[in-house]
Formats: C-alpha cells, structure tokens, sequence
C-alpha cells in the first residue's frame, strides 16, 4: 500500500511516534516499522487468544472443548468464565482468519459449534431454554459450560446475536466450498435457536456490553440487526425458515433513535446521569462493518456522518479523561476507554478499545475508497477538520496522488496508525495484553490475558493491512419505515435442541411465567435471590436460588425483581433472601410465601411483595 503523509499528519504523527516507540536517536517511524511490529504484535495475539480456548488452551486447564476463557485470572478480576459476548467475537475472528487462509483454526470452529450447541440448553439464572429461549441471555457460564449462579447483570442480549453472527459467517463459507448440507442440517438450528431469541426479544431492555446498564444499547441493537438481516439471507439460500428475522427492519429504525444530533447515546431507556459517549458505539461499528456498504446505509457503518462525528466528540472526551493523554493535540490518537465516567478498576484505558478505534478508521477508509468518493456533510466536518484543515462540504472524487481525497485518505490513515502507536507504547515487551493500563502510568491493568484484547487486536491488523471480510450484504438490508412502528416488535421464538450439532435433547414441563418483584432496601453490594421448593429457585438450596436484578431500584422505590418459569399447576413456597457483601451469612425472611402457577397456557403471574426480615449491614472486606 502507498502511504502518503499529509504534511501536518507528518508532525503531529512524529512527534508522537518519537515519544511512543522510536528507538532514542531516530525521527519517525517509518510505516515499514510499524507493519513489523504490528504484525509481530497479530501473531503473538492470535495466540494469546488460543492459548486461552478449551480443551488444550495452555493458560486454562479445565475449560472444556470449544469454550472461550475470558481470562486466566481467577480472582481480582474474576475472569475465568467463559462470556457468550467474548466468546463470538473471538470466534468470528477465528472464523474470518480461517476464511483469509489459516486453515489450521478450523477445529477450533468446529469445537466452539458444539461446545454453543450444548450452552444454549443449559437452565441458568436467566431462565431455561425451553419453552421461551429465555436461558440464552445469560452472559456468562462456567468454563466447563455449566451454569454460574451468581448475582450478574442480566440478561445481556447480544450474545445470541453475536454468536449467530460468527456462525452465519462460518455457514456462508461452507456454502460456498461444497457443504451446504452441513451448514443446513448442523449449524442453521443454531443459528435459528439464536435468531428466534433476538426476534423475541429485542425490543426489550437488556444489560449493556459492559454489563452495568439496563437498557437499550447501541452495540446490541446494531449487532441484532445484523444478525437477523445476515440471517434472513443465509434461510434463503438454504431454503429454511427463520423465525424471527420479520422484525430486522423494526431493529434497523429503532437503531436510528440512538442519534442525538451531536453524537451516538451509547445507552437510552436507562437512568443514569452518563453522557451516553461510549466505547460501545465504536465498536458496534466495527462488529457490523461491511466492506460493501453505502455510507449513508442505516446500518451506521464506520464512514457514516454520525458515526465520524460521534467518534470525534468521543474520542476527544478521553484527551481529557486520562493523564496518559494529555499534550496530545487533536488529530492524533489518545488511549481510549469504556466511557469517561468509568470507575471499574479505577476506570482506566482499554487496549481492545483502543485497537478499534484503529480498526473503525482503516475502515472508514476502505469503504470510501472503495466507493471511490466522501461525501463531507455538515454533520461529518468537524472530524475531518481536524485532520485536514482545508477540508469543505462537498464531494470529493477519488484522484490522483495529490487530489485532496488521496489525501484526506491518507490523514486519516495516518490517524488510525497513531492509535495503533499509542496501544503499542503501552503494550509490555513480551506482547501479553490485559484489559485495561493506567491512566497515570500506562502499566497494564485488570485481568491479564485477555482474549478479547487479543482478539481485537488481530482484526485491527487485518484491517490495517486491507484484509476485510465478505460482504454481510447490508445494502440488501431491507430499508426502514420512515416512522418506527409501536406493535408487533416481537415475533415468538420457535426454540428446538440442535442434536445434530450435539445438544441434548430437553424437553420442557409446560411452564408459565411469574415475576417476583420486591420491596427490600439494601446497601451497595448487597444482593437479594428468590429461593423456595421448586427446582428453578433451587430447591431450598441457598448454592442455587436464583439472583434478582435490581435494575428498577430507586430512591422511591426499592425494588428488586426477577422474571422466571415455574411448571405449570404447581404449589411453591417460597421466600426472598439478602447474600451479604463480605460473605457474611445469609439473611432469610422470616416468614414463608405460597403461590399457586396457573395451569398450562395461562397467563404470566407477577408476586408483588416487600421484603420481611432482618435488614443487612455492610460488612469490612
Ligand atoms: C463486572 C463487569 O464485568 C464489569 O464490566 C463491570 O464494570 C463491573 N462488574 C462492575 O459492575
Ligand atoms: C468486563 C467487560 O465489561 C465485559 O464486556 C466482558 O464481557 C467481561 N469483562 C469479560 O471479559
């Protein structure tokens, strides 16, 4: 590839290069030198991340086959645990470098489809698979694939999305070398499991990706579309039916709602007093990028007006976030984070983030290019000012080597290496990426290993070096109304065991759905559960009661609450109960509660109560 500097680029890129990773006595980098180190960095990530997958993955004995550690550390952060959401995004990149040619990943695919055709039966704290798919929102499981029974933030819905998504991809390229049958009669009940939940359940609040907010979420939303527009394709050409993929272009409006004028409001339908500037909308971007979309696809792709605007107003919340940061003038790249009122692990900078806001600018610039032609709007101009001073409203046609589009591609390429050169200047000698690095010294932070991180890393390599997957086909993406309709936003899920791909076969009891709902103050880490005779709130087993979320608590109103399915007909006792902060007993109301199911196809039920019992107190830990 040809790299041109442009000539303010060329200072600011080398002022910072000079500081970050320059050997003493030379200038600027030179873009050979970060190719090397960028592609030494891809390979020891691709195997950072393998190293962390089941059965054989060196740094975590005892997952099992095809399941996808988020980290090796066990405690501080706790990690090891296996996240649907962390899992289809590493998978999707194993799956894209199988696709470029590393045909040596392929049993890694083949032990994910299974080890996912098994999660998806697994009765959690979510809820069971069967009748309603409820159980595939839970975020997180053991790393043997059993279920983990901690209070969490649940559901979060964009696993199943995002594990349709990389299952899709892979179904697509045995489609097209010769095994449609086993696209078709394997790994399509998957998918189909998943995409009858986002049509059930998309238009539901959920936990964000960084599983602290319920609401709607940007990365969510976008990736649901994706899935069920990319699904509705794949049941063509295989000539099934997807249930739920009626609803994509529902998704596709409700997408467009996140827009506030001035930038992507990562979170809405929540109650928090964040900005809504989030990582989450960058990398939303780059999960649903298609190398073949229009910029002005509602698809909100990485070259999108809004999405250039949001990553400016975003990206320059984090110049002054973070000490790592300053001096550093805009235009060139800072370090970047979740959201700039972050605390988690004291709130620092994040290398997948940072990799992706690489990733989402060598993707902007694949796309005009491939389009031949930028469109700079009053909404998308103050982004490219930054970077190219001259820069007017108007289209701008590809040209020569000195047109002003070979040269605003070239700034902002320049601008995406220069968040590759920070994310390097912090990344330790031996290439091992964390979570996150500090915000003061830029020493690696939270949980080592992340697979995430290396996952991100390897695709924003690829991206870098011009690599792009397959078209998902978004511009056939069915266009949404002009005004978003208020019913029909869910179609009923049609929920069947994959067998072929190796999932039990359960079956369900007929069960109804009963909402708890309680009244019980408690103090920050308290949490409360519902325990009581049935099975799905364990059986008077304290080990598996089942967690409630609190996600509705106020200051009017302390509620905690839980949606769940009980077997129809039944008589339960049942009773609320406090699991303290420092592992101090558990505190039971004292007095026991009856309800009665309704019988089979009656109507959900909801518990209204208000807790009776002692009051916890804070423990010293
Ligand atoms: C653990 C989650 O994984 C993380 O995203 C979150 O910030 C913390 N819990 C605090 O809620
Ligand atoms: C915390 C992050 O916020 C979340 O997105 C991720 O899934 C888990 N850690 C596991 O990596």
């Amino acid at each position: 590839m040809q790299f041109h500097f442009y000539p303010i680029a060329v200072a600011i890129v080398s002022l910072l290069f000079s500081q970050a990773i320059a050997p003493p006595s030379s200038g600027i980098k030179s873009r050979t030198a970060i190719d090397d180190s960028v592609s030494k960095q891809a390979a020891i990530s691709l195997q950072g991340a393998l190293n962390n997958i089941g059965p054989d993955g060196s740094e975590v004995p005892g997952a099992g086959a095809g399941f996808v550690v988020a980290s090796p550390s066990k405690v501080d952060p706790p990690y090891f645990y296996t996240w649907t959401r962390d899992s289809a995004l590493t998978l999707k990149m194993i799956i894209d470098e199988f696709i470029f040619g590393n045909t040596s990943l392929q049993s890694y695919i083949e032990d994910y489809i299974h080890a996912q055709a098994v999660l998806q039966t697994v009765s959690n704290p979510s809820g069971t698979f069967l009748p309603a798919g409820l159980g595939m929102g839970e975020p997180k499981y053991q790393v043997d694939g059993t279920r983990f029974n901690g209070a969490w933030g649940r559901p979060q819905r964009d696993g199943p999305a995002l594990r349709a998504i990389a299952l899709i991809t892979y179904s697509n390229w045995l489609i097209e070398n010769g095994q449609p049958s086993k696209a078709k009669d394997i790994i399509w009940p998957i998918i189909a499991n998943d995409l009858s939940y986002v049509g059930q359940y998309w238009n539901q609040t959920g936990f964000d990706l960084w599983e602290e907010t319920q609401g709607s979420s940007f990365f969510t939303v976008q990736n649901q579309h994706r899935a069920l527009a990319q699904g509705t394709q794949l049941a063509e050409d295989l000539r099934v039916t997807c249930t739920g993929c009626v609803q994509a272009p529902e998704v596709l409006c409700f997408l467009q709602s996140f827009w506030n004028g001035n930038f992507t409001v990562s979170n809405i339908n929540v109650n928090n007093s964040r900005t809504g500037l989030d990582g989450n909308s960058i990398l939303g971007s780059i999960s649903t990028f298609d190398i073949d979309a229009y910029c002005d696809s509602p698809t909100l792709q990485p070259c999108h007006s809004t999405s250039l605007a949001n990553f400016k107003v975003l990206i320059d919340t984090f110049r002054e976030t973070y000490s790592i940061n300053s001096g550093i003038p805009v235009g060139s790249g800072v370090a970047v984070g979740r959201y700039a009122e972050d605390v988690y692990q004291g709130g620092n900078p994040w290398y997948l983030i940072t990799t992706a806001a690489a990733e989402f600018l060598y993707d902007a610039v694949a796309q005009w290019k491939a389009r031949h032609n930028l469109f700079v709007d009053e909404t998308s101009l103050a982004f490219f000012k930054d970077l190219y001073p001259a820069v007017q409203v108007r289209q701008y046609n590809s040209g020569n080597a000195h047109s002003p589009f070979v040269e605003i591609m070239n700034a902002v390429t320049a601008y995406a290496d220069s968040f590759v050169a920070v994310a390097e200047k912090y990344i330790p000698a031996n290439g091992s990426l964390a979570e996150q690095f500090n915000r003061d010294t830029g020493a690696p932070l939270s949980a080592i290993d992340l697979t995430w991180s290396y996952a991100a890393f390897v695709t924003m390599s690829q991206r870098r070096s011009g690599r792009f997957p397959r078209s998902w086909g978004s511009r056939n993406a069915i266009t949404p109304p002009a005004t978003c309709p208020t019913s029909s936003l869910s179609t009923k899920g049609i929920y069947v065991p994959a067998t072929a791909a190796g999932a039990p076969n359960v079956t369900s009891s007929c069960q109804v759905n009963v909402v708890f709902n309680v009244n019980a103050s408690t103090y920050f880490g308290e949490n409360l559960y519902v325990i009581g005779s049935a099975e799905d709130i364990g059986a008077w087993d304290v080990e598996n009661a089942l967690p409630m979320g609190a996600g509705g608590y106020t200051s009017d109103r302390p509620l905690w609450s839980v949606s769940t399915y009980l077997d129809a007909g039944e008589t339960v006792s049942y009773k609320y109960v406090r699991q303290e902060n420092c592992n101090q007993a558990w505190l039971y109301e004292t007095r026991n509660r009856t309800l009665t199911v309704p019988a089979c196809g009656g109507d959900a039920i909801m518990q209204e109560d208000a807790w009776v019992g002692p009051g916890g107190a804070a423990g010293t830990c």
